[in-house]
């Protein structure tokens, strides 16, 4: 419900607005202030210079790492496989990066623009362990999708 509520406020926010930071921004910000167990809420962006590289975009919270490495850690394992990350505890993800330690679960979901083309990843960081399943999948895919809606 929560999610709804969520997706319905950012749809309005984001009416007629085209420019994709200002898509990116209106929803880290609104859904990181929407639920008290996100604690890093954003987008790593697929860095046009370096198509095997991401690179940070808009987010909330604390100092994100700039760069990932596609594969690397959670949000790199979500940009090489295209698929959607839920980690219970993030100390149990080989190579996980460990930009805040107060980290302890998360979920990353690949972002596509309308022609299938994978332009970012939108990670949520939790200090709670195990504070997201597929619910929080069914719920943010709809709202990281309005980036290129
Ligand atoms: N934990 C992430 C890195 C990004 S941040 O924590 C902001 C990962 O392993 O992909």
């Amino acid at each position: 419900m929560r999610y709804a509520n969520l997706l319905r406020e950012v749809t309005s926010v984001l009416d007629a607005e085209t420019n994709i930071t200002a898509r990116m921004a209106t929803i880290a910000a609104m859904a990181h202030d929407a639920f008290d167990a996100f604690f890093w809420t954003g987008f790593y962006l697929v860095d046009e210079t370096r198509s095997d590289e991401l690179v940070i975009g808009p987010y909330q919270g604390t100092l994100g790492c700039l760069r990932i490495k596609f594969g690397q850690g959670v949000c790199g394992a979500a940009a090489s496989s295209r698929k959607t990350q839920i980690v219970q505890d993030v100390h149990d993800f080989p190579g996980h990066i460990a930009c805040d330690p107060r980290s302890r679960s998360e979920i990353v979901l690949p972002v596509f623009d309308k022609a299938g083309g994978l332009r970012a990843v939108f990670d949520v960081d939790s200090e709670k362990l195990a504070a997201f399943d597929g619910d929080d999948e069914a719920g943010l895919r709809p709202i990281v999708s309005m980036v290129f809606a």
